[in-house]
C-alpha cells in the first residue's frame, strides 16, 4: 500500500537530556504543533532532527533516542554540533530566516553554512530514500530543507513529492539577493506540489521561477519538460476543536482542580473586576516583533494614565535559537524593555507586564488563551501566525479580541480582528484602548465569524486538501505521460 511519509528538520518531540537520563519533549513551533496533530493518520513515518547534536550522546545512547522516537513513529537524523552550527544556526537561522522574513541585514552569506545545508539536506534525502517504497508519496517541510525534492526526484522519480513552506517566500527582489537562489528553486521544483501559507507568497514563487529560469507557468502550473509542478496557497489551520474543548474544562474546572498559574490569574481580577489582561505568545524571535509590541503599550500607559494599575500585559516568550546572535541580543533588549516599563509605571501590587520566558504545557496555555480579555500579536514577518488561531479557538463564550499585524499570513482569515501596522507604535496603543473598551456584543459579533472560519478549515481540512492535491497532480502527471 502506498505511504505518505513526513521529512522535516524538527519532529514532533525533541530530545532533551535529564539526570542521565533522555527525555521527549513536545517540540514548539507552529510546523511540529500543526503536523503533530495529523500525522499518524497517515500510514508513513516522520523523518527529521532529534533537536540535540550527537556529541551530546554515545553510540548506546543513541539506539535509546532512537528508540523513544521509533514508538512515536519517527525516524531519526542525527546531526553533529558542528552541522547543528553551521546547518542549522548558520544557513537556515542567519541565511534564510533573515532574508525570507525581510531582514536583510541581518542575513550571513558564509560558503561554509552554504555547504553545510548541502551536506545535511543530502542526509535528510538519504535518510527519506531508505525508508521509501515504490510509488510511495512523501512530504517535506519547510525552509531548513528545500533541496531535498531535487535530490530525492533525481533518485527515484517514481515517487510523488509534496513539499510546505511554512514560512514567507520574499518578493523577487530580495529572494534575488541571495548567492545560492538558482540552487534553492531547482530544489524546491522536484516536488510535484509546493505549497504556501498565502497566494502572495505563491505569486512572489512563481515569479522567481519566471524571472531566473523563464519556465513555461500557466496559472498555477509548470511545465518543465516532461514534468507538471503545481504551486498553490493552503493556509494552515489549528486543531480547533482541541482548544475549544480543553478550554471548557478549564473554565468548568472547580477551583481546588485549578493550576497555580489559573489561581494566580483569578487573584489579579479579585483585586479589582474591571481589570484586564493582554496576551502575547511566541517563540523569542526578532521576526515577532515583540520590542515594537513592548513599546507600543508603554505608549498606551503614557498616552492613557487612566488605565495604569488596571492592566497587565502577560508576555509569554519561548527560548528559541539561542546560539544565534541576533537572539541573544534581542533577548538583552526585551529584559531591558520590560525593565523599563515596570520601573516606570509599576507600583507595590501591579506589574504592567508579566514575563515568562520558558515554554509552557498545554493546559497552562489554553487558560492563559481563554483568560485574556486581548490577544496582541504584532510580528513584523509571519508566516502565518498559529498563536492567533489557539487565541479565537480558546475563547468559547466568543468574547475577546484579537489585534494582528498585517504582516501576518494569518491576517488573511481575520479581517474582523482588529489589523494594525506593526511599526506604528501610536496606532498600536490606540488600537489596544480600541479593544479595551469594545462592547460586548461587537466582540461576539466578530469573534463569531472568525471562529465559524477557522473551525471549518482546521488541521485536519489542511492536511487532508495538501494530500488530495498532491494524489490529484500525480494523477495529472500520470495522464500527461500517457498522452
Ligand atoms: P512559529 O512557527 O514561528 O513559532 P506560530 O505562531 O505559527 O509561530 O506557532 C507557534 C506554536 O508554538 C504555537 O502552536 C504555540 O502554541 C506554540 N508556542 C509558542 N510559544 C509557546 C510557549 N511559550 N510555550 C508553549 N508553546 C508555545
Ligand atoms: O513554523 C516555522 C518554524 O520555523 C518551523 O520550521 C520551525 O520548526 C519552528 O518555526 C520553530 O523553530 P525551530 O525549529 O528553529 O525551533
Amino acid at each position: 500500500m502506498k505511504k505518505l511519509h513526513i521529512v522535516s528538520n524538527r519532529l514532533p518531540f525533541s530530545i532533551v537530556s535529564e539526570d542521565d537520563k533522555f527525555l521527549l519533549k513536545p517540540s514548539v513551533g507552529g510546523l511540529a504543533t500543526g503536523m503533530k496533530s495529523v500525522y499518524k493518520d497517515f500510514e508513513g513515518r516522520w523523518i527529521g532532527w532529534p533537536g540535540i547534536a550527537t556529541d551530546s550522546y554515545t553510540v548506546d545512547q543513541f539506539k535509546e533516542i532512537e528508540g523513544l522516537l521509533d514508538k512515536e513513529g519517527c525516524d531519526t537524523v542525527p546531526l553533529t554540533a558542528d552541522e547543528v552550527h553551521t546547518f542549522y544556526e548558520g544557513f537556515c537561522n542567519r541565511t534564510i530566516w533573515p532574508l525570507f522574513h525581510y531582514f536583510n541585514q541581518y542575513v550571513d552569506y558564509s560558503p561554509e553554512f552554504w555547504e553545510s545545508y548541502v551536506e545535511v539536506n543530502q542526509k535528510f534525502a538519504d535518510k527519506t530514500l531508505e525508508v521509501v517504497e515504490d510509488g510511495d508519496f512523501v512530504w517535506v517541510h519547510d525552509y531548513q530543507l528545500m533541496l531535498v525534492p531535487g535530490m530525492l526526484k533525481a533518485k527515484r522519480p517514481d515517487i510523488t513529492i509534496g513539499f510546505f513552506l511554512h514560512i514567507p517566500f520574499p518578493s523577487y527582489e530580495v529572494f534575488r539577493i541571495l548567492p545560492w537562489r538558482n540552487e534553492l528553486l531547482g530544489g524546491l521544483l522536484g516536488a510535484d506540489l509546493i505549497g504556501f501559507h498565502t497566494y502572495d507568497y505563491e505569486r512572489h514563487f512563481l515569479s522567481s521561477v519566471r524571472r531566473l529560469f523563464g519556465y513555461e507557468i500557466s496559472f498555477n502550473q509548470i511545465h518543465i519538460d516532461e514534468r507538471i509542478i503545481l504551486a498553490d496557497a493552503f493556509p494552515m489551520g489549528i486543531d480547533y476543536d482541541k482548544f475549544h474543548d480543553s478550554a471548557i474544562k478549564t473554565i468548568s474546572r472547580p477551583m481546588q482542580e485549578k493550576s497555580t498559574l489559573h489561581k494566580e490569574l483569578e487573584k489579579y481580577f479579585l483585586v479589582s473586576p474591571d481589570r484586564k489582561l493582554i496576551l502575547s505568545i511566541d517563540r523569542l524571535d526578532y521576526s515577532k516583533g515583540i520590542p515594537n509590541r513592548l513599546r507600543a503599550f508603554e505608549k498606551f500607559l503614557e498616552k492613557f494614565p487612566e488605565y495604569r494599575t488596571k492592566v497587565t500585559l502577560v508576555m509569554l516568550a519561548v527560548p528559541s535559537r539561542n546560539s544565534v546572535p541576533q537572539y541573544q541580543r534581542l533577548k538583552r533588549e526585551v529584559d531591558e524593555l520590560v525593565g523599563r516599563i515596570n520601573g516606570l509605571y509599576g507600583t507595590v501590587n501591579y506589574a504592567p507586564v508579566w514575563y515568562f520566558y520558558r515554554s509552557m504545557p498545554f493546559e497552562n496555555l489554553v487558560e492563559l488563551y481563554s483568560m485574556s480579555d486581548v490577544a496582541l500579536l504584532t510580528p513584523v514577518r509571519d508566516g502565518m501566525n498559529l498563536v492567533a488561531k489557539e487565541y479565537v479557538a480558546s475563547r468559547t463564550n466568543q468574547t475577546g479580541v484579537m489585534i494582528i499585524s498585517e504582516m501576518t499570513g494569518v491576517v488573511k482569515e481575520m479581517g474582523e480582528a482588529i489589523v494594525i501596522n506593526p511599526n506604528h507604535e501610536s496606532q498600536v496603543a490606540d488600537a489596544i484602548k480600541q479593544a479595551l473598551e469594545m462592547p460586548i456584543d461587537e466582540q461576539r459579533a466578530r469573534m463569531s465569524v472568525i471562529q465559524k472560519r477557522l473551525k471549518r478549515y482546521d488541521v485536519f481540512k489542511w492536511a487532508e486538501q495538501f494530500v488530495s492535491s498532491l494524489k490529484r497532480i500525480a494523477q495529472i502527471q500520470t495522464d500527461f505521460l500517457a498522452k
